[in-house]
């Protein structure tokens, strides 16, 4: 069974539960604990012995600290749970979602099934009703994911699970609670969606698969059409980088077109990286860590997931979701170092180290988006460089525009979602570097520091500056190595809510 999300107007000392999540804030001090109104009015309920607790234990009101009180009937809910939210004005909809993930987490370990969460009226100041509810419904349902498809049904069995959450809220404001949940709801089954596509074993996720999932998407959904084209289709495109990248793997490379009607003037094309697994091609990766490499298709995982959920969300704009699939292997007909491919725009790529596959990949999808579509924007989401992790860590994005306007609204739509992204210059002097002896370009730059900035310089090659671009290399939080609040170990779905949260605003 799934979790269910409900809105209810009850008290907190009249609701039903297993658990009874309140919060408290952090005064000037860690041992100022400021309750929140609901807190105290459970503690009213309770003789004032949350307090006294508090007080004799010690808790602080750090943000994502917890306490469980044992009611003993004296309320409904069997057991309190005291959470801190650290300082009201350090707040934001990162924290406040990785202290909800928490109180799932900690739900979970108690066995709780009934989970009751008041929404204190403090974060009302900040949050509209609507969008604390859904920031709770993501915190919750993202920090309690897990992948056990592949477990034995004995071992999921023992997984324990919540059945319900309540969302305690003011009476006039259940129809808010209720479209945050809804959206909520919506939003996290499409970063699911994607987490599950970048957990799978990568000889699943194959390029075909990819398609059929893409196509599934569109099945009985009137605003999405998808196409998905093969080799010979991408033969007659022209798509040679893409071509030459899936030359060495026995699966068939596939370009996967989705397409949803929203209505509105502006068109949208947001192109993926979908590499199923990265060996490195001949210049072939240590082994140390390779497994990690089925990530390499998140970019195209986000965009499917984004597409899962838009017949629900219904952003008034057209989008066209492009991904190039193909896997980068070595074998005795990959493509070589030294080799040169042409792009679908027709330049040509001197390809000197066959790891840097993604962008040459993209190289025609930017091409496809640019030559067909037309699109008003374009935005691309690749886990392009080690680089970038080694810029930003594992948490952020690097963001590249060639556009000022669309690179704020792409950051605040992540900061509104609770993603981080930083942004990081398509810096002109760097450009030389590119010059091939051989070919119109090469696929790597001549220099030893700045590779997400290389790459996004590459990929840059292939968007006239007319048309208004952003890349966002998400090597780093596309995959968490280890468990992270919002994160558990494995695929993160990054770049689904942000772009979730900027489609919706776009007009
Ligand atoms: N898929 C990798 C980038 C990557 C590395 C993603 C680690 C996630 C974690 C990409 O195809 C790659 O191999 N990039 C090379 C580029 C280099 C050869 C210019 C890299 O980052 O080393
Ligand atoms: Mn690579
Ligand atoms: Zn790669």
């Amino acid at each position: 069974m799934i979790m269910k999300f409900q809105a209810k107007p009850t008290e907190v000392t009249k609701i039903e539960a297993d658990v009874l999540a309140v919060f408290a804030m952090q005064g000037k001090t860690a041992e100022d604990v400021l309750l929140s109104d609901e807190a105290k009015k459970a503690d009213a309920g309770l003789g004032g012995m949350l307090t006294d607790v508090l007080t004799a234990e010690h808790f602080e009101a750090k943000q994502g600290s917890t306490f469980v009180f044992h009611t003993h009937g004296k309320i409904p809910a069997q057991r309190v749970l005291v959470v801190g939210l650290g300082e009201l004005k350090t707040l934001t909809m990162v924290n406040w979602q990785a202290t909800l993930a928490g109180v799932g987490r900690r739900a979970k370990v108690g066995a709780s099934k009934r989970v009751a969460i008041t929404l204190p009226s403090e974060i009302l100041n900040i949050f509209s009703t609507q969008v604390a509810t859904q920031g709770l419904v993501e915190g919750i349902t993202l920090g309690t994911y897990v992948f056990n498809r592949h477990k034995s049904e004995e071992t999921r069995k023992k997984e324990k699970i919540i059945d319900e959450v309540y969302v305690l809220t003011q009476a006039g404001k259940l129809n808010a609670a209720a479209t945050g949940i809804l959206r909520g709801e919506t939003v996290s089954e499409a970063v699911v969606f994607s987490r599950d596509l970048v957990n799978e074993p990568p000889s699943i996720t194959t390029p075909t698969h990819l398609g059929e999932v893409a196509k599934g998407l569109a099945k009985g959904v009137v605003a999405i059409t998808c196409v998905v084209f093969g080799k010979k289709e991408m033969e007659t495109l022209g798509m040679g980088g893409i071509l030459g990248i899936a030359r060495g793997s026995d699966e068939e490379p596939k370009f996967i077109k989705l397409s949803y009607k929203g209505g509105g003037r502006k068109t949208i094309a947001l192109v993926g990286k979908g590499v199923t697994f990265d060996t490195g091609g001949l210049s072939l990766k240590p082994s140390q860590g390779l497994e990690i490499m089925k990530l390499d298709m998140a970019g195209g995982a986000a965009i499917l997931g984004i597409f899962k959920a838009l017949p629900i969300l219904k952003p008034k704009v057209n989008i066209i979701g492009l991904i190039s699939a193909c896997e980068n292997m070595p074998s005795g007909k990959a493509i070589k170092p030294g080799d040169v491919v042409r792009a679908m725009n027709g330049k040509t790529i001197e390809i000197l180290n066959t790891d840097a596959e993604g962008r040459v990949v993209l190289a025609d999808a930017l091409s496809y988006a640019v030559e067909k579509i037309k699109p008003d924007a374009i935005i691309d989401l690749a886990t392009l460089t080690g680089a970038c992790i080694v810029a930003l860590g594992e948490e952020i994005a690097g963001l590249f525009a060639n556009d000022a306007k669309l690179a704020a609204v792409l950051k605040d739509a992540a900061t509104a979602s609770g993603e981080h992204v930083w942004e990081l210059p398509l810096a002109a002097e760097y450009k030389e570097t590119f010059k091939s002896t051989v070919a119109d370009i090469k696929n790597i730059s001549g220099k030893k520091y700045g590779g997400a900035i290389s790459g996004a310089l590459f990929l840059q090659e292939f968007v006239p500056d007319t048309i208004p671009w952003a890349h966002l290399d998400i090597a780093g939080p596309a995959f968490a190595e280890k468990d992270a609040p919002l994160t558990p170990q494995g695929g993160t779905g990054f770049g689904v809510r942000m772009l979730l949260q900027f489609l919706q605003a776009f007009v």
